[in-house]
């Protein structure tokens, strides 16, 4: 026998069955970023990242007693990139785990990789329904919203508020359409109604056609889903258009998130609903904030929550496993059971594991998304068609 193969054979008997989890929990453990660095959703991924990293910093950089190795992908929010950017952080970065994404089309590209192959994803924005539903997974999880729970807080809110009959404005995409159908169902549990949708392609923001068709709708409000670039843009043109004071406009609240400063006085009053509000009277809030304002310079959002409760969400699993992520069953058990301590408020998740959350009604003041009531408390995602054992 060679020398090669004698020492292969003796660390093969010495390290036996200890050898995967020794190599398991020695090496670093392999983050996957997939989000949007460009495009209209750009700030959305940077602030994403920024607060998942704060929290890794906050644990020394590790996790379950590894470190961590980030690796950051742009899908630049194309559907049509996303199967191949999956393929490349799985196939030639070596991902462990996922982290992605902003955009409800690009979701599901990972939820697909993850139900096919096992690999833990953590969704830090995108609110496609269908990873609540149907296609709910066992090593899917969500520390952001599904698309229709801001969406119904906001019908459920403006129903009160007296309006009997609203429109909806939107991208044509999966996003726009599901937190339209949430606002149709709070309107409709209000008794009040949806009569239009209208909407333009993903993500383009020439909205004149629509704005001109608004006021002959008979309609008492507008509500609308944009963010980022696109948010900005919109309640600046509303207001240009002189709708303001005319036709209160409202939506969940991505529409101002994030984006007040550059919005101005186009957005002062504006009503948006959200699983976070900036002035939240929570300790964890008023220490997160500060955290992230000396590091990134800017003031945090609901991205920024959502990124950093993903880093928190991941924790609780990979320490409950000590690193080991051959131990599935334990690591998704270890996440299914975690109570977050979230700057939005503590959550937990649902059966679809999707956060059960309060959605509260905001009022756009001097640059604040003020927090002025609460527009439903603890509302879970249906999760119709979910099954998981
Ligand atoms: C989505 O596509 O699911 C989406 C994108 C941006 C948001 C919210 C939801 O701000």
């Amino acid at each position: 026998m060679t020398r090669r193969g004698l020492g292969g054979l003796a660390l093969g008997a010495a390290a036996g069955a200890l050898a995967r989890p020794a190599l398991a929990q020695g090496a670093p453990l392999r983050v996957g970023l997939m989000l949007p660095y460009s495009g209209t959703f750009a700030q959305l991924g940077e602030n994403i990242t920024t607060a998942f990293e704060m929290h890794l910093a906050e644990r020394g950089g590790k996790l379950g007693g590894r470190a961590v190795t980030v690796i950051k992908l742009d899908d630049a929010s194309d559907p049509a990139a996303a199967p191949g950017n999956v393929n490349r952080l799985l196939n030639r970065d070596k991902a462990d785990v996922l982290v992605g994404t902003v955009h409800s089309g690009v979701v599901m590209a990972l939820v697909q990789a993850a139900r096919e192959k096992g690999v833990p994803l953590l969704i830090p924005n995108a609110g496609n329904v269908a990873a609540s539903r149907d296609l709910c997974s066992a090593s899917v999880f969500r520390t952001s919203f599904s698309n229709w729970q801001p969406g119904f807080g906001m019908g459920k809110a403006l129903a009160a508020m007296g309006v009997k009959k609203a429109v909806w404005v939107t991208w044509d995409y999966a996003a726009g359409k599901e937190q339209g159908e949430g606002f149709r169902d709070g309107l409709k549990a209000g008794g009040a109604e949806l009569v239009q949708v209208l909407t333009l392609p993903f993500p383009e923001t020439n909205f004149q056609p629509i704005l001109a068709q608004l006021p002959g709708l008979g309609v008492e409000a507008v509500g609308a889903f944009f963010a980022g670039g696109g948010a900005v843009q919109f309640v600046r043109d509303y207001a240009a258009a002189g709708l303001r004071d005319k036709l209160p406009l409202c939506g969940s609240g991505f529409l101002t998130e994030g984006t007040l400063a550059a919005q101005g006085a186009a957005a002062e009053g504006i009503r948006t609903a959200l699983h976070y509000g900036d002035g939240l009277d929570i300790p964890k809030n008023a220490v997160f904030r500060a955290a992230f304002k000396a590091k990134a310079g800017r003031e945090a959002d609901v991205y920024a929550v959502q990124g950093y409760d993903a880093a928190q969400l991941l924790a609780a699993g990979v320490d409950a496993v000590k690193g080991d992520m051959d131990a599935d069953a334990a690591l998704f058990a270890a996440m299914r059971g975690a109570r977050i301590d979230s700057p939005r408020g503590a959550f937990t998740l649902s059966a679809s594991h999707n956060p059960v959350q309060n959605i509260y009604l905001r009022e756009a003041r001097g640059g604040e998304n003020k927090v002025i009531g609460v527009a439903a408390e603890a509302l879970a995602d249906p999760g119709t068609g979910c099954k998981l054992a």
